[in-house]
């Protein structure tokens, strides 16, 4: 990148003039008033009881939003558009893997949903009751997610990437009542089963038992494949199907739990993270349309994330529904039957709005600037950025190949837990620094502080807190509110600081650089994955006794994963790359693709403190080919020298 390129990027003065937003304003108001800022967001979705006190705080850390207030999310996302007369807008122009595709507009999604929130209620599904979505990125996943909003069931997407041992220990953890599947899924043009995993999931034998909550399994055809049938499974399209598509919502509690999802915390077992309904969708609906300046009814927004994500939940479900956006849902892989697809999406619905992760900018970059150049994407006016730091090289071949050399890039920090945006600029009013995530958005504070809690100077990397609870914040950890505070309000106890797991520092201008985790949880390309999780995968491969694994750096994916196991004692090791390949193949089983490591080196020993813990920084610096750092504290530094003999 040549070294004459800007510094900073502020939007043109046509896309400010034309901006949901003008200059300062919303800061201006938030700052003057940050709970009233916050009423006047919630008034933008339609309540049927009105709130009373904006914030109760009084229970910290287990905060209530918008106290007595009463809506429901599904009429917000859904009738109150085809209300105002826009039933015939497109909702969702969905394409296929196969290149399938259906456009579905607000009149049909309203009708799509009350039939399955009517056969839902039919089987005996009572409000807070749970619901597992098991399925790729058909229509029905989000017809299914909307019709447990619209009855008060608490959905849990599980990725449908995820492994049948993966799904088992959220149905279990949730005592899902429901799970709702595909038959399969497309993957590069080819079906591979998904309801079988379903099966598997169902019936394998945890403790003895097999999961005895789950009373149904309902399963959307899409790919024919053949499958197996039990007396509990019914398929979507005979009982939702024939369900009247005439349905009155009712309207639930500001804080009535809308989903839990399950993300990877420090140790191996995945927290379920509780959000609500009123908050939750205030946060979502308002950052979708000043952060994206989202124009209804005539933008074409594109979020390629999958909704096993909260990116899926919050920036393709409840965000832009809410604020009756037409959007593109695509099924597949952007390689998927060519490199061009993405870029025959952009050019054939005109996508306006399109928000991706770094690592899939990375990649664009890798397959060259000729795929992208060969289409016309000048329909493109805002990009955005999600999952972890984008390095200021992908930041402007993004803003010049994807966007034309003008489009606004808006880099948004979140994570699963804050539900929706927190940190990110605003388009047509942020000058822009390439890597930097500029701001706490207007409504959210945010700030960067010492281990002790006072505030780092600029220039100072620190650890990010939040420190003020904001509208879409995670309610707890569902069944297990000792932990919720633990992991994320324990550190800055005194201060009632929500601790967010990030380091981060703000430049001699102010700008906030998020610089990535600071605990032991992994990025891998924008997904989080805990080094305890694969360990215990690792571990529960026949050959392995101990495993110690980090995240290396790695020039697409942001990080990879690199393992350093021990083998017990007897194991044939005569075949080193067999064994290895194995061990792979059994995490990716034991709990995603995902989480395969990139590699793993077979080991005599672990690096370990006097105090028995593995000094993963270590075993960073071996992976990612660097000097040893600090061995001092080591009880052998001899091991590393076995190590590097194995890799080399
Ligand atoms: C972690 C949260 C938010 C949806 C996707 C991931 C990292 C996320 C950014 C960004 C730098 C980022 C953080 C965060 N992260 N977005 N724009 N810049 N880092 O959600 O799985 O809950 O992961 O992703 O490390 O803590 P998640």
């Amino acid at each position: 990148m040549s070294t004459d390129a800007p510094a900073v990027y502020p939007p043109s003065a046509e896309f400010a003039a034309q901006a949901n937003t003008r200059g300062r304003e919303l800061y201006n108001r938030a700052d003057a008033d940050r709970l009233g800022f916050w009423a006047e967001q919630a008034r933008r979705l339609s309540w049927d009881t009105d709130f009373g006190d904006v914030l109760d705080w009084s229970d910290a850390p287990f905060a209530k939003w918008f106290v007595g207030g009463k809506l429901n999310v599904a009429y917000n996302c859904v009738d109150r558009h085809v209300e105002a007369g826009n039933g015939d807008r497109i909702a969702i122009h969905w394409v296929g893997e196969p290149g399938d595709s259906r456009d579905i507009t607000y009149a049909q999604l309203k009708d799509e949903v009350s039939r399955a929130a009517n056969y839902l209620a039919e089987i005996g599904l009572k409000p807070g009751d749970r619901v597992a979505i098991y399925m790729p990125m058909v229509p029905e996943a989000l017809v299914a997610m909307l019709a447990c909003a619209r009855l008060g069931l608490t959905h849990s997407v599980v990725f449908g990437g995820f492994s049948a041992a993966a799904l088992r220990s959220r149905i279990d953890d949730a005592q899902a009542r429901v799970v709702i599947t595909t038959d399969g899924q497309f993957r590069r043009g080819k079906p591979v089963p998904l309801k079988a995993n379903v099966d598997e999931a169902v019936d394998a034998l945890v403790d003895g038992k097999a999961a005895e909550s789950v009373e149904k399994v309902i399963v959307v055809r899409r790919c024919s494949n053949d499958i197996d049938w039990h007396d509990r499974d019914v398929w979507w399209h005979d009982t939702v199907g024939a369900a009247s598509p005439e349905h009155t919502p009712e309207a639930f509690d500001s804080e009535h739990p809308l989903f839990l999802l399950y993300t990877s915390g420090t140790t191996g077992k995945p927290k379920g993270i509780v959000h609500s309904s009123g908050g939750y969708l205030t946060q979502a609906s308002y950052t979708h349309h000043y952060l994206f300046d989202h124009k209804a009814g005539t933008d074409v927004y594109w979020c390629t994330a999958d909704i096993g994500w909260v990116t899926g939940h919050t920036y393709i479900v409840y965000g832009p529904l809410s604020n009756g956006a037409t959007q593109v849902v695509y099924e597949g892989t952007p390689n998927s039957p060519t490199e061009h697809r993405h870029f025959e999406v952009i050019e054939k619905y005109g996508v306006s709005i399109y928000y991706i992760a770094p690592t899939l900018v990375r990649t664009f970059m890798k397959w060259g600037r000729e795929i992208p150049d060969a289409h016309d994407l000048s329909s493109i006016r805002v990009l955005g950025s999600v999952g972890e730091p984008i390095n200021p090289e992908a930041w402007r071949w993004y803003r010049d190949v994807i966007g034309g050399g003008t489009a606004p890039i808006v880099d948004t920090w979140w994570q699963t837990e804050t539900g929706a945006a927190m940190v990110a600029p605003l388009p047509g009013t942020t000058a822009c620094k390439p890597g930097s995530a500029m701001e706490p958005v207007p409504g959210i504070s945010a700030n960067i502080v010492d281990d002790d809690g006072n505030p780092e100077p600029r220039g100072e990397q620190g650890l990010l807190v939040l420190d003020q609870p904001w509208p879409a914040m995670l309610r707890g950890i569902w069944g297990d509110d000792e932990r919720f505070r633990e992991t994320y309000w324990s550190r800055y106890e005194k201060q009632g600081w929500y601790f967010a797991g990030d380091g981060a520092r703000y430049d001699d201008d102010g700008a906030l650089w998020v610089l990535g985790r600071v605990d032991d949880v992994m990025n891998i390309s924008g997904h989080r994955i805990s080094t305890a999780e694969v360990e215990s995968a690792l571990v529960g491969h026949s050959g392995v006794a101990e495993a110690a694994v980090v995240g290396a750096s790695d020039a697409t994916t942001g990080q990879a994963i690199a393992a350093f196991v021990i083998l017990r004692e007897g194991v044939d090791a005569s075949d080193p790359e067999a064994l290895i390949a194995e061990m792979k193949a059994h995490v990716s089983k034991d709990i995603s693709p995902i989480a395969r490591p990139r590699e793993i080196i077979i080991v005599p020993e672990l690096p370990k403190t006097r105090s028995g813990k593995i000094m993963r920084r270590l075993l960073r610096d071996v992976a990612e080919g660097r000097e040893l750092g600090d061995t001092s504290t080591l009880v052998d530094p001899s091991v590393f020298e076995n190590i590097r003999k194995q890799r080399a």
